[in-house]
């Protein structure tokens, strides 16, 4: 079931593996591409909520009245629920522990994993991107994501272990390709905290390559401590340290995920 039919773009940034790169990513990618005059708004699917605190949201009451409300399907006005970000062009809905809720609530509710797409349907005409951070479980969140989404990236950290729980990721795309959304596509893989120095770092690489094809490796994203220290002051790199290699590294992503379109061998989309 497809329920984009606009131009609007959803990108659902994933991995189950905590601590990935997930929201790092999603933050990033929403700015570049808001920086790049396109309208963004970052949907926080997490209840760490990890993407809202990096712009300043933590007060419980205001996080819940982002995507929790949105998801309890009583809200008249959905873009009010939307805050500003401080980067423009990129607007937030917040995620939150309310989401725990939601997911505890409805997982055993018939349809359950269609809410998302429907409910995030207003938003459509006001924005050119949709970016998902996502939680690192499987359950009624993340299937809900990839049910509503187009694309999916993952975010892949160049580490011992790194391709645990990527066959499994990709099993249960194919699952909701299959059943329920059939226009979902793996859009590319991005290595995350590549130090192309190290063995381990090729090695995963080639893995990918052997498994996927060289067309699924997006822009590698560099290691760096200034990374983890943004949050801190509610900036994003390219505020917090322009000229540092993941400031670099994420423009040139950004550049190419703008680029991706609708055709070549890990598409199928219409549009775009
Ligand atoms: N390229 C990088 N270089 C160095 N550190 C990084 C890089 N990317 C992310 N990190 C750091 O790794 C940690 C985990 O990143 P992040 O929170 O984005 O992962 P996540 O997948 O969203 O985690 P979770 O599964 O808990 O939601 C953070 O401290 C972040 O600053
Ligand atoms: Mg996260």
């Amino acid at each position: 079931m497809v329920f984009n039919d606009t131009m609007t773009r959803l990108i659902a940034f994933v991995n189950r593996k905590g601590g990935s790169g997930k929201t790092t990513t999603a933050v990033h990618v929403s700015a570049g591409l808001a920086d790049l005059d396109c309208r963004v708004l970052l949907v926080d699917v997490d209840p760490q909520a990890h993407a809202s605190l990096w712009f300043g949201l933590s007060c419980r009451e205001k996080l819940d009245q982002g995507l929790y409300r949105l998801l309890q399907g009583k809200e008249n006005s959905p873009l009010s629920l939307v805050k500003k970000t401080g980067v423009n062009n990129l607007d937030l809905l917040p995620g939150g522990f309310g989401l725990t809720e939601y997911e505890a609530e409805n997982s055993h509710k018939r349809g359950a994993v269609y809410d998302l797409a429907r409910l995030i349907a207003p938003f459509f005409n006001h924005y050119d991107y949709l970016v998902f951070d996502t939680p690192p479980t499987v359950g009624l969140l993340m299937v809900s994501v990839l049910t509503a989404t187009r694309w999916i990236i993952i975010p892949l950290p160049m580490q011992f272990l790194a391709m645990e729980g990527l066959a499994e990721m990709v099993r249960l795309l194919y699952k909701i390709n299959a059943s329920g959304n059939k226009g979902l596509r793996l859009k590319g893989i991005i290595p995350v905290m590549h130090d192309k120095r190290l063995k381990i770092s090729a090695n995963i690489k080639k893995e990918i390559i052997k498994v996927f094809g060289d067309k699924i490796l997006l822009p590698a994203i560099r290691p760096t401590v200034k990374l983890a220290e943004a949050p801190s002051f509610q900036q994003t790199i390219f505020d917090y340290a322009p000229a540092c290699t993941a400031a670099l590294d994420y423009r040139r992503l950004v550049k190419k995920i703008k680029e991706l379109n609708g055709t070549g061998e890990n598409s199928g989309d219409r549009g775009k």
